[in-house]
């Protein structure tokens, strides 16, 4: 038996929606601590961009230390390319992206059509439906499936694991499931040996980067980065999205037939969710930012949410505004790591908000409980636990 949510909670007070704005107006940085390391977030936009740039100066090459909090509890392999540095990363990224655009190739997004069309159908035919766990998850692994070129029952598998793949569940540090998702790649791995096709395994499997094959570990980091990155940053930018349209169905109807308006709304759902909170960076030398020293070897995060509210460059930047415009966030990151599943990603948010507007005539929320970031230096919310609604057919 479903539990029942609560049906309409009190709106998120503007500093669960934006707790960077007192410090980046301020001083630009926040001196936050993180499992009791100290961290200063730089929190500006021009500044969030400067420091994405300067990778000499502000490192990925740091295994299992780019996210923030670590993570040595739940894996032991370096993810590629997002923990290198350059001449490394370029290698990997390069090799990855025949991958990673598959979704710009136009059967490719008909095939996503019909994934994102036949969920909304089945959600319209029952008289509720969960959207995180049975509507967003299944979504998202599905075309993690499309884009893997795996087996739509793969994707079965893959939503078994939740929606995060380290901490959905009560694993306490999350060891575990890394544990469990380690020995499934490279059980995978180990199946797509000196076979052909064109799976993600397969394929790593015969790649080569400078000349020679990859390492069985790098083997595993980059499978471990396509299965944990772009995983609970979807499911919470897809359920915001249905949740908004439920209470703006104006705004769905002037949009949904209009791929032009579909695509800057797409931007400024991407903006205004920011689902990936920031993201951390090694400093080799002692440096400071904003004031905060930095010890060798310290780390920095680089706060894409609070550059997404940087009141300088986004007018009114507490607004949806669908038609923004230029909207140059930061919520696939910038530099050399920009996201490589930002393709994939707008596929899918793009495709969502087409078929909710061509699906649905109206969109209603039941119960709501929200998802926050939660942490000992600020507390933001970035989408639901679980968000109970009703889809009605368009006839
Ligand atoms: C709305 C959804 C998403 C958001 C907001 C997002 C955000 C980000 C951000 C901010 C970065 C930069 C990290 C850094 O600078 O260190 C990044 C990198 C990355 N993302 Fe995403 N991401 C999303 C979806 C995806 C998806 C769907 C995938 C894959 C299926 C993915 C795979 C990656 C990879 C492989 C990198 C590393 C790129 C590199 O190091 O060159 N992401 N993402």
């Amino acid at each position: 038996m479903p539990k029942t949510l609560p049906k309409s909670l009190p709106r998120p007070s503007p500093d669960e929606i934006d707790p960077f704005r007192p410090a980046r107006v301020q001083s630009g940085v926040l001196p936050a601590r993180f499992a009791g390391e100290p961290i200063p977030m730089i929190l500006r936009h021009a500044e969030v961009r400067r420091a994405a740039k300067d990778w000499q100066t502000f490192s990925s090459d740091a295994p299992m230390r780019v996210p923030i909090p670590s993570e040595e509890a739940v894996r032991s392999v370096r993810q590629l390319p997002i923990e290198a540095d350059p001449p490394l990363h370029g290698q990997f990224r390069d090799l990855l992206k025949p991958v990673f655009l598959r979704p710009l190739q136009p059967a490719y997004q008909a095939r996503l059509d019909r994934l994102v069309a036949g969920l909304i159908d089945a959600a319209v035919a029952r008289p509720r439906i969960e959207v995180v766990r049975d509507f967003a998850l299944p979504l998202q692994s599905r075309a993690l499936a499309l884009l893997l070129g795996m087996p739509d029952a793969a994707a079965e598998e893959w939503i078994g694991w939740g929606t995060h793949v380290f901490h959905d569940g009560g694993d306490g540090d999350g060891s575990a499931r890394g544990q469990g998702l380690d020995r499934y790649i490279r059980r995978a791995l180990a199946a797509a040996s000196g076979r052909g096709g064109d799976d993600v395994f397969a394929l790593l499997q015969r790649a080569e980067v400078a000349g020679r094959r990859l390492t069985t570990d790098e083997q595993v980091g980059i499978a471990n980065l396509a299965f944990a990155g772009g995983r609970d940053t979807v499911i919470h930018t897809v359920s915001r999205i249905v949740a908004h349209f439920a209470g703006h169905r104006a705004e769905l109807e002037t949009i949904w037939p209009d791929p032009r308006r579909i695509a800057f709304a797409t931007e400024e759902f991407v903006r205004f969710v920011s689902p990936l909170t920031h993201i951390g960076r090694v400093c080799p030398e002692p440096t400071e930012v904003g004031g905060e020293p930095v010890a060798a070897d310290g780390r920095v995060s680089l706060c894409w949410a609070s550059a997404n509210r940087d009141e300088t460059v986004f007018d009114r930047p507490d607004e949806i505004r669908l038609d923004r415009s230029p909207n140059p966030h930061l919520g696939f990151g910038s530099g050399i790591h920009t996201c490589l599943g930002a393709a994939q990603a707008r596929a899918i948010l793009r495709s969502l908000i087409h078929h909710l507007g061509a699906r649905t005539r109206a969109i209603t929320i039941l119960g709501e409980e929200r998802q926050y970031d939660e942490q000992d230096s600020y507390r933001r919310w970035v989408g639901y636990r679980a968000l109970d609604v009703a889809m009605e057919a368009r006839t």
